[in-house]
């Protein structure tokens, strides 16, 4: 969920508003705003983005005054609809809340309330937080501040809020655990969102929360943070921004993901920029460089992540066993931490985030670190909450993302692995010099031959018009291709909400086959490199099945054209750097389907950016 408040001179409602739009990315099941205009508190919201709630509140008359605090949801407790959006209100109508997060332990107080006299209008765990905080209120006669630490010392579970009490209207309480807190400082005003987009026009000075700390933001006082345990003072560090409003805008693209696809030779860049020095045949990386003998006396790297970074440490796990020689295991972060995994401080685990925010992927490290495990962590979002538990670690340097479907943090995310996995093998003497060097050159030439890869869009789309009525698709690969296979299956069902499979191409015939006849879409990726003439075979096992085939080929290939319905050709690269070309093509191919079939490309239903709860 996205959380926005501004506290200030300004009028609230448009800052919370396009603050919201730029957090839809964080959820958009619904979305809602509560406003103080001076004389009441007012609340308006609704199931469905953020653009229904604009006309929400502009047909009940509520976009005024200087303070408020808006939401867009991803549902967690009960359904999207009306009712169960944020903001809520306690009983008296006097305190409004909005809640980014989870409290797992509100069956047990929501009875104890309702024994008390309270009802409810929602199914929602955080209507039973802002109540909770409303009794100890009353019960104790404490200010706001007060009321809430006192509740949250009560709450088992996740938390980002942010509370209003229209009794004293010049502050705002806000407090995190587990779910990401910013305020923007500006003169005599404050923001309060999730990330700092929704203020970067007005300010560049912004405090991060940190977990289990909580704060007063009130008009014409300087913040004090606290502990939410123990009531301690913390000097709030106030960060500068880097971030500019144009790396969070379109920029002439129809879609955030196609500016993201897009994005990438210069992504891709910025990645090994000051990382790999070509002329003198060298790879820094501090965060490597600085923990050389732990990862040299490594008995083996676990790759903890979820989702497409999941996909990403598949990769890796193919780079470094294949370069560096250091065995390597990927895992669902989910899974990771709750099979109770033998993990000791000779292993290292290195957690991939986009966000560095998912929760699991959170829990993962916290999990690994109590074993002694020494955690590498590779981000894209800098000081990201992953950023911050990690030991050490490598950003991504991707840039701002927003689609919902990842894409240029999975060619980023490779980049930055690949260079570990060089570095690590140079160290070893696992790689000779020639090949090590060779390496750097190929690599150096990526962002060249993915603009190469882009220049197939045109013919990407028309592929995508034959094939956008299909119910099934499945994604071939084999070798360092395979992890691509799963991630471009993912796309597709992410976005077209075509049912996809990801398999590698020799398991195909150990069940998948039987799924294929002249209906069936089967995409294969058959670069020069690797296993080439083995997925040749592969795909005269489907032909004879009647499949239809788009091939993914290098450049000038004849064999596979001359089998497949299409072929969509990559520049040559080595095998070990072919995932950052091959899913090029796949990317551009679920996004032209999704907007052939008119789907929300960039907020994909069901799904947020950035996953939060467990
Ligand atoms: C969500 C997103 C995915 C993403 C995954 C992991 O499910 O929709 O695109 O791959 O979370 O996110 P992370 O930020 O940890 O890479």
């Amino acid at each position: 969920c996205g959380i926005v408040g501004y506290i200030g001179k300004r009028e609230a409602y448009p800052i919370i508003i396009e603050g919201l739009k730029r957090l839809e990315y964080r959820g958009y099941d619904s979305a809602g705003v509560a406003l103080y205009d001076g004389d009441n508190l007012r609340i308006s919201k609704t199931k469905g983005k953020v653009s229904d709630l604009e006309e929400r509140c502009k047909n009940e008359n509520n976009t005024f005054g200087n303070i408020g605090i808006g939401h867009t949801r991803w549902a967690t407790h009960g359904v999207p609809n009306d009712v169960n959006s944020h903001p809520h209100v306690s009983n008296s109508g006097n305190l409004a809340i909005i809640h980014n997060g989870i409290i797992e332990n509100y069956e047990s107080l929501k009875k104890e309330l309702i024994s008390r006299g309270y009802t409810f209008k929602s199914d929602t765990d955080t209507e039973v937080l802002i109540n909770l905080i409303e009794d100890i209120q009353k019960q104790e006669d404490v200010k706001l501040g007060k009321a809430v630490q006192i509740a949250l010392n009560q709450v088992i579970g996740a938390y980002a809020i942010a509370v209003f009490d229209q009794n004293n209207p010049d502050e705002i309480v806000i407090a995190r655990l587990g779910s990401p807190l910013t305020v923007g400082v500006g003169e005599d005003e404050f923001f309060i969102a999730s990330d700092a987009s929704p203020f970067l026009e007005y300010t560049k000075n912004a405090i991060y929360l940190e977990d289990e700390e909580m704060a007063i933001v009130r008009l014409h006082r300087e913040i004090k943070v606290r502990k939410i345990k123990d009531d301690s003072l913390v000097d709030p560090y106030i960060q500068e921004l880097k971030l500019n409003l144009e790396q969070i805008e379109k920029g002439g693209y129809e879609h955030f993901m196609l500016k993201e696809i897009h994005e990438q030779p210069k992504a891709i860049t910025d990645t090994y920029r000051g990382r790999l020095l070509r002329n003198e045949a060298i790879i820094k990386m501090a965060g490597v460089e600085d923990n050389m003998k732990k990862f040299l006396n490594a008995n083996r790297i676990i790759i903890v992540a979820c989702g497409t970074s999941w996909h990403a440490g598949l990769v890796a796990e193919y780079i470094f066993e294949d370069l560096a020689r250091i065995p390597v295991e990927v895992e669902y972060a989910s899974e990771f931490r709750y099979r109770n995994p033998i993990i000791n401080e000779n292993d290292i685990v290195i957690a991939i985030s986009q966000s560095g925010e998912t929760a699991d992927t959170l829990a993962a490290i916290k999990l690994a670190k109590s074993k002694g495990a020494f955690v590498f962590g590779v981000c894209n979002v800098v000081g990201s909450s992953i950023a911050r538990e990690t030991h050490a670690g490598a950003y991504t340097h991707a840039g701002p993302e927003i689609g919902v479907a990842s894409t240029k943090a999975f060619t980023t995310q490779i980049t930055v692995l690949t260079l570990m996995a060089l570095r690590l093998a140079r160290a070893k003497g696992t790689i000779s010099s020639s090949e090590f060097r060779q390496h750097l050159l190929e690599l150096e030439m990526i962002p060249k031959k993915v603009e190469k890869a882009l220049e197939a869009d045109a013919h990407i789309r028309e592929i995508s018009d034959l094939y956008k009525d299909s119910r099934n698709c499945l994604y071939l690969g084999r070798g360092y291709n395979f992890p691509v296979a799963l991630e471009g299956a993912l796309k597709l069902k992410e976005i077209s909400y075509i049912h996809a499979e990801g398999y590698p191409a020799a398991e195909m015939k150990h069940g998948p086959i039987a799924l294929i006849d002249e209906n069936m879409p089967i995409i294969v990726i058959a670069t020069k490199k690797g296993h080439y003439e083995k997925v040749v075979s592969n795909i005269q096992e489907i032909k004879s099945r009647k499949g239809k085939i788009i091939g993914i080929v290098t450049e000038g290939d004849e064999q596979v054209r001359a089998l497949a319905d299409h072929v969509i050709e990559v520049p040559e690269t080595l095998e070990s750097l072919s995932p950052l070309l091959t899913t090029i093509p796949l990317q551009l191919l679920s996004y032209h389907i999704a907007v052939l079939l008119g789907k929300n490309v960039d907020q994909p239903r069901n799904l947020a950016k950035s996953v939060t709860v467990e």
